[in-house]
């Protein structure tokens, strides 16, 4: 723990009882109460549905501050990141902690592109799936089988191996996300080319047909680029808190990467990008959105507007602004002058910033409003908007679960609960039931 502890205590009072703890302070951002002993000094638990006030490791990787809006990876703000780097860089960045120098950069480049080609077995493992199978769950499975191809040869305890299984998933799941596209659209799969850089490879890999040269876009290459810095990691969300628990078993490291990616999945979480751009489609037009404020503010409908709140962010996502950016610039490039749903998200934006409702429970755009009408004009059908969403973070997940392995006071996770069920009651025969 590299917390500072200035010997700050905190204290729990129970009735007539009281407990002190130990509070650490990070560098930046709140100060934690550590209250590991309270259950043995106690006898109680804490109780946090969702985590809500809950610290549940200590990080070096990315910090975010909600009320700010500001996020940083290593201590970059995204901004910086997203306007002068490539996604590569950022890799490096999350995994190692340090921008690399140019010739740490060109070797970085040179070993995850070696390593983006998939077992040929693997596209068989593809021909199981319905040709009408969500993207996501091709690619939970797919990323699942990797697995397969490496449990014996991925020894966690060993630094080389760790390293090299973070290259092989950064590498190989763009690889496995184009097989997902191709096979969702009945067309062969394309490999990679260690002549383009990432984004640009996983462009040709997606589009590319056996028939004609497929000649990458640079600009919607520099875009898909900044959206995969944008998605790259984002501190202890529940994807990432979900491929910590698997892996604080030991879980082979793709396994743990297939259940963060399960659990992106959910229209709450990463799915938002795919409910976004469908909720924009429903509305439809800008007159039709009132209705749909009037059922987001509704408390007896569950309705929500995707793409808006968070659990952190209290203010603008910042990497909403840039994704808003990057959205005009692909529309630009691509001719698109007045796209229906752009109209429909700017004024249902406008309308929300400054309804009470929204600004009162500090409801804004995330990350997710703008990136479906991006990707869409980008030619990437709805149903492929998440995959693209766990291609990019699955360096993040993969930073953190390193660094979650390479904690020495790294203990499988396992909470406990409140009970309210049936006390204990002995058991009736069937015969004697009525
Ligand atoms: C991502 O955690 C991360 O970092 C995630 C992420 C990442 O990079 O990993 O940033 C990616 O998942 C972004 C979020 C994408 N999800 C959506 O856009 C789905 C729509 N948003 C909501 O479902 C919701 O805002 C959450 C899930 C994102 C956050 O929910 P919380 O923190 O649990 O907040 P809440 O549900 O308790 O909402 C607080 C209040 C509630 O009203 P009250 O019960 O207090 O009266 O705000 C309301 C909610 O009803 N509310 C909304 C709303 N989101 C919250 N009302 C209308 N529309 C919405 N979108």
């Amino acid at each position: 723990m590299d917390a500072k502890t200035d010997k700050a205590t905190g204290s729990i009072t129970v009735g007539n009882k009281n407990w002190d703890f130990p509070v650490y302070k990070g560098t930046i951002g709140p100060d934690v109460l550590d209250i590991a002993k309270l259950y043995g000094e106690s006898g109680m638990f804490t109780y946090d549905p969702g985590f809500t006030s809950t610290a549940s490791c200590e990080s070096k990787i990315t910090y975010i501050d909600g009320d700010e809006g500001i996020l940083l990876y290593r201590g970059y703000p995204i901004e910086q990141l997203a306007e002068h780097g490539d996604f590569l860089e950022t890799c490096y960045l999350l995994l190692y902690g340090e921008l690399p120098t140019p010739s740490q950069k060109a070797d970085f480049d040179y070993r995850v592109t070696r390593h983006t080609m998939v077992h040929e077995q693997m596209s068989r493992f593809f021909q199981g799936f319905r040709r009408d199978a969500h993207p996501m769950a091709v690619m939970t499975g797919s990323i699942g089988a990797l697995s397969a191809f490496y449990h014996d040869s991925t020894d966690i305890a060993d630094p080389t191996q760790r390293m090299i299984a973070s290259l092989r998933m950064i590498a190989k799941v763009p690889t496995l996300a184009a097989m997902a596209y191709k096979y969702s659209v009945g067309q062969p799969f394309v490999y990679p080319k260690n002549n383009l850089d990432y984004a640009a490879n996983f462009l040709h890999m997606c589009y590319a047909v056996p028939t004609e040269e497929y000649k990458v876009n640079p600009v919607l290459a520099r875009a898909m680029d900044r959206i995969f810095i944008l998605h790259a990691d984002h501190e202890q969300n529940a994807s990432t808190s979900t491929v910590r628990l698997a892996g604080s078993s030991g879980a082979n490291p793709f396994a743990c990467i297939a259940a963060g990616c399960a659990c992106l999945w959910g229209p709450a979480h990463g799915g938002a990008n795919e409910a976004a751009l469908n909720m924009l489609a429903e509305i439809g037009t800008v007159d039709r959105i009132p209705e749909f404020i009037r059922r987001a503010k509704d408390k007896n409908d569950s309705y929500r507007l995707m793409g808006f709140g968070h659990r952190v962010y209290k203010n603008y996502d910042p990497r909403a602004k840039i994704m808003q950016k990057t959205c005009h610039e692909v529309l630009a490039e691509l001719g698109i002058k007045d796209d229906p749903l752009l109209d429909v998200a700017m004024e249902l934006e406008k309308i929300a910033l400054h309804d009470e409702y929204f600004v009162e429970k500090k409801l804004y755009p995330n990350i997710d409003f703008y990136s479906g009408i991006t990707l869409k004009a980008m030619g990437f059908p709805t149903t492929m908007f998440t995959v693209l969403f766990a291609v990019a973070r699955t360096v993040g997940w993969i930073a953190q679960w390193k660094e979650m392995i390479e904690d020495p006071k790294q203990k499988i996770g396992r909470p406990r609960q409140l009970y309210t069920g049936a006390v204990a009651r002995d058991y009736t025969p069937i015969s004697r039931r009525k």
